[in-house]
């Protein structure tokens, strides 16, 4: 494992050891892995979870991280991703990113000697999903055969979601309006069908960062698709309530789901520091 850019590249042994190594960060979370090493964060797109975990598990991993905005990279603009991508190697031991178009996840990639992991790009969201697999077997035990809905787009969240989820023997079902689908996935277009079959319905915004112009369309598109109360009737006692966060409380979903006993998604934003320290112990400590 050299990067994380996307679920497929990972190996089922891969997934494996970052969820083992994730269960033992979250007992001990303080060691030197990352001591006298740096980490680059870019970040083209607003953050909270994803910029405040990374740079706490780097602190936590006793190493430095340097946030680069964009104002201050202009990747691809004030010089070309592969120069960056070729300087930033000559000073830090990994490098962080959060961008538009995943080309340039890829590029930056290609052209950098140390491991790059993707922690947001318009096609995907590797990170959010480990953390959410992995907080799903913290709740659920033998995770084997459940199925996890996704009431809502077919975006970066739902397509590493649907990738990782299947990986580690769960069902994956998009339920969403016609021409919001996700390729290599089971679609539903009832939102009550699909509620009754869940183990965990998760959610994520109709809006994705970028869409901004589409949301008008969006709002109408997916006014069927909430995650409610009444939706919420329909799913069985023990259903979990999922979504990667910011929320957009009223639209996707309402304040009493995800503020009511189902909802988990406290969990999943705090296992997302755990998982990602793992990752960067994996791609960023001593090879074994
Ligand atoms: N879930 C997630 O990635 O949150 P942020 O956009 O706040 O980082
Ligand atoms: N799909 C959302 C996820 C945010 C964490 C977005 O890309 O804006």
């Amino acid at each position: 494992m050299d990067d994380l850019l996307s679920i497929k590249d990972l190996s089922n042994e891969q997934i494996g050891k970052i969820f083992d190594l994730t269960a033992d960060l979250k007992k001990t979370p303080l060691n030197k892995t990352l001591q006298g090493k740096t980490v680059a964060m870019i970040f083209e797109k607003p953050s909270t979870r994803t910029r405040v975990s990374f740079e706490v598990g780097v602190y936590q991993l006793g190493g430095h991280a340097v946030l680069l905005s964009d104002a201050t990279v202009q990747l691809g603009r004030r010089e070309s991703i592969a120069d960056v991508a070729r300087t930033l190697s000559r000073y830090v031991n990994g490098i962080v990113i959060r961008t538009f178009e995943h080309e340039k996840v890829l590029e930056l990639a290609k052209y950098s000697s140390v491991p790059v992991i993707n922690a947001l790009s318009d096609h995907s969201h590797p990170c959010q999903a480990l953390a959410d697999v992995y907080t799903i077997m913290e709740k659920k035990g033998d995770i084997k055969g459940l199925n996890v809905v996704f009431v809502g787009d077919g975006n970066n969240v739902s397509r590493s979601l649907n990738v990782l989820a299947k990986k580690s023997g769960m069902n994956f079902y998009l339920c969403c309006p016609k021409g919001y689908e996700l390729e290599d996935c089971e679609i539903l277009h009832d939102p009550k069908e699909a509620a009754k079959m869940a183990d965990v319905l998760y959610t994520d915004v109709w809006t994705s960062m970028g869409q901004e112009k589409e949301s008008a369309k969006r709002k109408k598109a997916f006014k069927n698709y909430q995650l409610n109360k009444e939706l919420l009737s329909h799913a069985k006692k023990d259903v979990l309530v999922m979504h990667c966060l910011p929320a957009h409380r009223g639209e996707e979903i309402t304040d009493d789901v995800i503020d009511s006993g189902s909802s988990i998604v406290f969990d999943q934003a705090e296992n997302r520091l755990h998982a990602q320290k793992a990752v960067m112990m994996i791609l960023m400590g001593e090879k074994q």
